[in-house]
């Protein structure tokens, strides 16, 4: 079965960037020329999906307003002949591309996030992309996941090893595998110590899932940090049926932190076509 649908659960406060998310969403933070959220929906896109349902909060009308047309801006850019800069703006929105927004009315976790957008996603499997998550790779990691799931046709997790001291950023997992790059999961813990984790595999935030977890969410109670946890639907689901975890092939940089942040502005920077080569001389320059 083909994925087509694809949930951005972008209702979170984005604390730990203030004040740059006082009056801003976190998942608007530009990382060279393009927020956050658009390398997300780029790979959606790249994947072959074409809804995207973002789960939005209070305070977040930049998102819908970056994905939306912008008469006057479109309207002086051709008028002033700017081509190039109207591609660019049109290119947000590809026209088989369809924006649906969903009201996450309380900040009750991901695994809550995910629930409320259980009534547009109804009986098919999905992907998850949390933005803050930048992922880069060839082909891009979640296409490389859809490839996986047309095989498996099971839920799967992207996952890359950790340090043992950050065990308590990320869901770990553990389980059998099956092949170089997949796992047939029999454990995940969210958040767990380094001395309870059950492996160093942590997910990242790519996931394709099957339907079946709405159910197991809407049945949970809250878990760590009091929140109805996504890695808690998914415990719940290994138990009715397969859950894989796939080492992905490329790079995670963890936007939701600012060294990963800066991290991914300095490398993509220095992959830029157009502002790479500058940037580089001007790095070299620096007596650091
Ligand atoms: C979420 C998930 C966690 C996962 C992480 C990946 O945590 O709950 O299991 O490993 O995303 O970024 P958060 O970073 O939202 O606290």
């Amino acid at each position: 079965m083909k994925i087509n649908k694809a949930i951005f659960p972008v209702a979170g406060l984005g604390t730990r960037f203030l004040p740059a998310t006082k009056a801003q969403p976190k998942e608007m933070l530009p990382v060279v020329d393009k927020p956050l959220i658009q390398y997300a929906v780029e790979e959606a896109y790249a994947a072959g999906i074409r809804q995207m349902i973002f789960v939005n909060g209070r305070n977040k009308r930049a998102i819908p307003d970056h994905f939306d047309t912008a008469y006057e801006l479109e309207a002086e850019l051709a008028a002033a002949n700017k081509r190039e800069l109207l591609e660019t703006v049109h290119s947000i929105k590809p026209d088989d591309m369809e924006c649906i927004y969903i009201r996450q009315p309380k900040a009750l976790g991901l695994g809550h996030a995910v629930l409320c957008a259980q009534c547009v996603v109804v009986n098919e499997p999905f992907a998850v992309l949390l933005a803050d998550d930048l992922m880069v790779g060839k082909p891009p990691i979640l296409k490389q996941m859809v490839d996986q799931y047309a095989e498996w046709r099971a839920s799967i997790l992207a996952v890359q090893e950790v340090p043992p001291e950050h065990t308590k950023r990320y869901g770990i997992v553990a389980g059998t595998p099956v092949n170089d790059r997949m796992m047939d999961l029999t454990h995940i813990v969210e958040k767990p110590a380094p001395a309870d984790a059950p492996s160093l595999l942590g997910v990242a935030g790519r996931y394709i899932l099957n339907p079946g977890i709405f159910r197991e969410i809407a049945n949970l109670p809250r878990g760590v940090g009091g929140e109805i946890q996504l890695t808690d639907g998914i415990a719940s689901l290994m138990r009715r049926e397969k859950v894989f975890a796939y080492r992905y092939d490329g790079k995670r940089y963890d936007c939701g932190s600012k060294e990963g942040f800066l991290e991914a502005n300095v490398e993509l920077a220095l992959a830029h076509p157009q502002l790479g080569a500058g940037f580089r001389e001007y790095l070299k320059g620096l007596s650091l």
